[in-house]
């Protein structure tokens, strides 16, 4: 293996670092200006075949079934196809209906993970029609699968997955376009994703720069016991995954939850101890989520959030800022200073940030 750290102090860093680089690979050869759509050549499906998919299910295992959460999202979104997204640890112990019409994505970056695997094996049993979102080529599950959409991440080291993740959810919103575009997505709206996916690589660049500013935030917020992490929508799988990343390698407490979840019980924890991370979107539930922010705010609860809105002055308690895009692309960006406020937090604490205890790269036992 000659992937070597260089001058990084560990390979969560480098992985982070290397994302608008990994982004660019994922998107080279497979956007279409002309036709203003994206085309996946190793699905081998051609467009009678992408109109025949009446639905579409990611199965994945944690961040890469939050990478699916978005795919379905930007399914939904482009393609106003019926999507969602499962945890493929469960898929199949419940004896799944297996529908002939359903695409399904077994979303694994090692391509080893058990129970992603045992879910291919289960669909493939009954006649699913399944493809793959695997990082490393030849492992089982993209023999398993047998086509798929490849991420291009490069290697991934460090157990919290980063650059493969956001490979996903920048591959998924390729397939949510060329899905659109053989039903009703318009060429002008094609061409406005086309153009925001060529942006992305550098946009990410201009977050990983605030690198100083996240940092000082993490520290002012690493005593923390517990935090939550908040979104709707677009913002919710963000939010699952802020919350994961935290959890994986600070060991802080985090538990993510929809906004409009909060009143319905979780609404009883927050007091200045419990931190909340919000996510905020700017898009058409701008205002809900302000709503959100100040029902926290007035129960004393700390509040970070992430966001691309112009937010009121004194809103917050701190903030993370990234560019804006198109919103259907907002997920995407949004994760990325959740990583790195994830990844400064355990730092601080001292953590073994490559190596979080009690967990390994890939899982490939029951
Ligand atoms: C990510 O930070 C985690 N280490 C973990 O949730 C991981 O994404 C999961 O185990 C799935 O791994 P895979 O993508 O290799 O299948």
């Amino acid at each position: 293996e000659d992937y070597q750290l260089g001058e990084f102090p560990d390979f969560m860093r480098k992985e982070m670092a290397e994302q608008p680089e990994a982004v660019r690979r994922a998107l080279r050869g497979r956007l279409d200006t002309r036709f203003a759509t994206a085309r996946l050549g190793g699905l081998r499906l051609d467009p009678r075949d992408l109109r025949a998919v009446r639905r579409v299910k990611f199965l994945g295992c944690g961040t890469a079934y939050y990478a699916g959460q978005v795919g379905a999202n930007l399914v939904e979104e482009l393609a106003r196809i019926p999507a969602d997204a499962e945890p493929a640890s469960e898929f199949r112990y419940r004896n799944p209906v297996v529908d002939p019409d359903t695409l399904y994505v077994a979303i694994s970056q090692s391509g080893e993970t058990l129970d992603t695997l045992a879910a291919v094996q289960e669909l493939k049993r009954k006649g699913g029609n399944v493809i793959g979102a695997v990082n490393v080529v030849g492992s089982a599950v993209a023999r398993e699968c047998g086509s798929g959409v490849f991420l291009h991440a490069g290697p991934e080291v460090s157990v919290a997955s980063t650059k493969a993740y956001t490979n996903m959810a920048v591959s998924f919103a390729m397939l949510a376009l060329w899905l659109g575009r053989v039903r009703d997505l318009s060429a002008h709206h094609g061409t406005r994703l086309v153009t925001a996916m060529q942006q992305l690589p550098e946009q990410i660049a201009s977050i990983l720069e605030t690198d100083y500013e996240v940092a000082a935030i993490a520290r002012k917020y690493a005593h923390a016991k517990h935090m939550f992490f908040i979104g709707r929508v677009r913002g919710w799988p963000v939010a699952r995954e802020g919350a994961q990343k935290l959890k994986e390698i600070s060991y802080v407490h985090a538990e993510a939850y929809q906004a409009a979840e909060l009143k319905h019980g979780p609404l009883a924890l927050i007091d200045a101890e419990m931190p909340s991370v919000v996510v905020v979107p700017q898009d058409e539930l701008l205002a809900k989520n302000i709503g959100t922010i100040e029902q926290i705010k007035a129960r004393g609860g700390p509040v970070i959030v992430v966001t691309n809105a112009d937010l009121p002055d004194g809103l917050a308690d701190a903030v993370l800022r990234v560019p804006r895009n198109e919103p259907e692309l907002d997920p995407i960006l949004l994760t990325i200073p959740l990583q790195m406020l994830a990844y400064h937090v355990a730092s601080a604490l001292g953590r073994d940030i490559d190596k979080p205890r009690n967990l390994a790269k890939s899982v490939t036992v029951e």
